[in-house]
């Protein structure tokens, strides 16, 4: 997606040669008109499919997932949280994940009253490092059976795995970029 590399070259800040902060436009300003391609060019990818839910993570794949819903006929988002707590309550699909850049463990959760076998689900997220949180929601998707067409992704660090092991788990992956290297300061994209 031109609009968002260009964007991406002229706003984001390489933190080191793994983080690349986007927190002026995507992550914590969020410019809405950019949103609104993002979601547009979701849809255009996936438009072959009766998405009934579209499904992201807390925090930052909020408010991208609710844009992007508003071209999937309105479908909801349902947002899983993530807790540090063990005690795990109620009727809920619940994963633990290992967070891999954060160091830490946390549990995904998202009650089973939101999710079923009659669901066709769409995951949405802001970035994909080492895919851990979105092999968590993958696997909340599979255990409602559900139907998983797959995942949209607005930033893929492709020098990360998160990639490779979510495309190993049969998952279709689209990513609207593809970061290849962050080093020297300067943002390689792939393609
Ligand atoms: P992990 O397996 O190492 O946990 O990797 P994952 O892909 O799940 O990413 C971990 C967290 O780090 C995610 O946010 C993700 O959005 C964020 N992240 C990864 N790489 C970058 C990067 O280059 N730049 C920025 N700005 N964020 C990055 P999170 O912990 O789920 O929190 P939240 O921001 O969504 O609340």
């Amino acid at each position: 997606m031109e609009l968002l590399k260009e964007r991406i070259r002229q706003d984001g800040l390489v933190i080191d040669e793994h983080v690349l902060k986007v927190d002026q436009f995507l992550n914590h300003q969020m410019d809405i008109a950019l949103i609104n391609e993002i979601g547009k060019e979701f849809r255009r990818i996936f438009k072959d499919h009766d998405i009934t839910k579209i499904i992201t993570i807390e925090a930052s794949g909020i408010g991208i997932a609710c844009i992007a819903a508003q071209y999937f006929n309105n479908v909801p988002v349902i947002f899983a949280k993530k807790s540090k707590s063990i005690n795990i309550e109620g009727d809920v699909y619940w994963v633990d994940v290992k967070s891999y850049t954060h160091k830490q463990e946390y549990n995904v959760i998202l009650s089973k009253k939101f999710l079923n076998e009659n669901d066709t689900v769409l995951l949405i997220d802001d970035f994909l490092a080492n895919g851990c949180a979105l092999s968590g929601l993958i696997e909340i998707v599979r255990e409602a059976k559900a139907k998983l067409v797959g995942a949209g992704i607005v930033i893929e660090k492709t020098f990360q795995e998160g990639g490779k092991t979510i495309r190993n788990m049969d998952v279709r992956v689209e990513s609207l970029v593809k970061v290849k290297s962050l080093k020297g300061n300067v943002v390689e994209f792939d393609d």
